[in-house]
């Protein structure tokens, strides 16, 4: 997300499956769905990132990527503002149970030009065919708001509540800033998620939806089983964790160069943000581990085209649903 060309991820189209049969084609659409990579790509992306792998950082440096990290963030915050609010159309479509009941979404356009339309939706009909059953959504490192806010936006159920957590008390105040945050229906937080003891506004057992969205990715590897355990403690029995981030070899992995690796397949951004590249074990072990039971763990291969400068990107996510078992 720090970069332009890492952000296209926000870009993504509706899951679809546009498959490239002919290579000549490429450069008919602006992405392909479900790519195969062959030996010699696979090859390729390996080398590179053995290449970009040599770890020279200092131990200083490294403490101070971890200790600073919320202020990279605040930071990076800071000069982007809210401007990655846009696109992600795939939300809903990837994980319906975050609005089972919805406004029509308006997939061709700025997520930020419709909140007017999805509040005047929001006082008609709608509310009398929808579901009413208490949910509670929680996002860890929820940024600006891309995922927050089109939940406010196109889910009617009245009983909806949606919590917000991030470490960056800069993205948070932004957020706090955007015309959909109703504090009747959402709540916003700093909080660290690294840290050992959480003080969240809810109670342990009683979140039905959590949500990790390129999150986990930004936090140091030797943390992230903590933060899964913390995912557990406050899901109610039967909650649900949905989750998608960076995969291994992802674009934005193999354009690292060398020097900016922290430890295996963990590198910080020229802006001191970082970032981790998960394979599918690597999810399923952590959550597993934590005794959540799987419900989808794919990687979603994807190659972005720029058909104006004739690029193209291969982008890799991990997308996952692990549920709390009930008792
Ligand atoms: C790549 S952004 C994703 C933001 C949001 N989930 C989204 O999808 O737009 C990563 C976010 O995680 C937050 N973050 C990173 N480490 C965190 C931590 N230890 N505790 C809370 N938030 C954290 C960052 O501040 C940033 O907002």
């Amino acid at each position: 997300m720090a970069s332009s060309n890492e952000n296209l991820e926000e870009k993504r189209p509706l899951f679809g499956n546009r498959i490239l049969t002919n290579n000549d084609n490429v450069f008919q659409h602006n992405a392909w769905d479900n790519v195969q990579w062959n030996d010699e790509q696979q090859k390729l992306a390996e080398k590179k990132v053995a290449e970009n792998s040599v770890i020279s950082v200092t131990e200083d440096q490294l403490e101070k990527y971890e200790k600073d990290a919320d202020k990279y963030w605040d930071e990076f915050y800071g000069i982007h503002q809210n401007r990655f609010f846009k696109d992600r159309h795939w939300l809903f479509t990837e994980f319906p149970e975050l609005a089972p009941d919805t406004v029509k979404y308006h997939s061709n356009s700025d997520a930020g030009d419709t909140a007017s339309d999805s509040k005047a939706s929001r006082n008609n009909d709608d509310h009398e065919n929808c579901t009413t059953k208490e949910l509670k959504i929680f996002e860890i490192g929820c940024g600006v708001g891309n995922t927050i806010i089109p939940i406010l936006m196109y889910n009617i159920n009245p009983n909806l509540f949606v919590y917000g957590c991030d470490f960056s008390s800069t993205a948070i105040e932004i957020l706090k800033e955007h015309k959909e945050y109703d504090t009747s229906r959402c709540k916003a937080f700093v909080l660290d998620a690294t840290q050992s003891e959480w003080n969240p506004p809810f109670e342990n057992e009683s979140l039905d939806i959590i949500l990790l969205i390129f999150v986990l990715s930004s936090i140091h590897p030797d943390k992230h089983k903590h933060v899964i355990q913390q995912v557990y403690r406050y899901l109610k029995p039967g909650g649900l964790l949905l989750f998608r981030d960076y995969g291994r070899y992802d674009m934005a992995q193999l354009r690292f160069k060398k020097g900016r690796c922290l430890s295996d397949n963990f590198y910080a951004r020229g802006d001191g943000t970082r970032a981790y590249f998960f394979t599918q074990d690597e999810i399923r072990n952590l959550f597993i581990e934590s005794n959540f039971e799987e419900e989808l763990n794919i990687v979603d291969r994807r190659l972005q085209v720029n058909r104006g400068r004739q690029l193209t990107m291969y982008r890799v996510w991990i997308q996952a649903k692990y549920r709390k078992p009930l008792k």
